[in-house]
């Protein structure tokens, strides 16, 4: 018999930690429906993610993957009217904005959202300023050089790929479980983009779950564990990344490259 002093055991302690809910996924998404007024956008998403796993959400323009993270994140546009949503085995799919932000859901808009009239330090700092904290400056600054050089510098006179990073690092800056990514790539030169995939990496390394939408799909799907592409509000695939990357047909139907 294993006595409590047995390392095996200990082992065994931390595994069942590190997995709270056996068997079930991390992160799901079950069946979402979601609607702007009338407009019946998401159609019946599902998505599941285990903890560190990074999700490349795909599709043409218009197809519904901005609709679906601002659901995930409980935005109130647009309205989700059913399916599910868990996140570390707790709902997501009942709680408002404020209530996913605490449990741990950062979504990073494709327009940034650098706030005007504050450094890149106050940023930050503003973004710690509600618990759970997550990185601290030094941590940050460590990851992000760039940033450590213009931490005095207003953040909306950032370049396009600094204030990507300026906001990538505020949510950072917050105890996060499950990143919503949208375009992050937009507009930014490669050199910053494999910068800020860098960053991704990182992220995954210490479990935090990321889901990334993005017009650079070889990008995206390079990062990712998993692939999902949305079509009119439905999902076309749900699959591996890989799969993705080898199927031609696939590509050339949903993602033009
Ligand atoms: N606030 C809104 N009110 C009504 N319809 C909206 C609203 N926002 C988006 N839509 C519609 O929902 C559909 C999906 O939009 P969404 O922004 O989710 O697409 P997307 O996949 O992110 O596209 P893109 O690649 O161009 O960013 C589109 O037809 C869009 O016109
Ligand atoms: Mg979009």
């Amino acid at each position: 018999m294993l006595t409590n002093t047995d390392p095996s055991n200990l082992q065994n302690e931390k595994a069942a930690l590190a997995q709270p809910v056996a068997g079930k996924p991390f992160f799901s998404v079950q069946d979402i429906h979601a609607y702007y007024g009338e407009s019946y956008i998401v159609q019946g998403i599902s998505l599941e993610l285990n903890e560190g796993e990074i999700l490349a959400l795909l599709g043409r323009n218009g197809a519904g993957k901005t609709s679906t993270l601002r659901a995930i994140a409980r935005v109130d546009d647009p309205a989700l009217k059913r399916g599910e949503i868990y996140l570390g085995g707790e709902s997501l799919h009942d709680k408002k904005a404020y209530q996913a932000a605490q449990m741990g859901v950062q979504l990073v808009p494709e327009d940034r959202r650098i706030i005007g009239g504050l450094t890149v330090e106050e940023n930050l700092v503003l973004a710690q300023v509600a618990e759970p904290r997550g990185w601290e400056l030094e941590r940050i600054y460590e990851h992000f050089p760039r940033l450590a050089e213009r931490r005095s510098q207003m953040g909306t006179t950032l370049s396009g790929g600094e204030q990507q990073m300026l906001a990538v690092a505020r949510a950072l800056a917050r105890d996060i479980k499950l990143l919503l990514l949208d375009e992050p790539y937009e507009g930014l030169a490669p050199v910053i983009v494999q910068e800020i995939e860098k960053i991704v990496r990182q992220i995954k390394e210490i479990g935090i779950t990321t889901i990334i939408v993005e017009q650079n799909a070889v990008a995206a799907l390079k990062l990712a564990d998993k692939a999902v592409i949305v079509d009119m509000g439905e999902i076309a695939y749900s699959g591996s990344a890989q799969d993705v990357l080898n199927n031609e047909d696939l590509r050339n139907e949903y993602l033009a490259i």
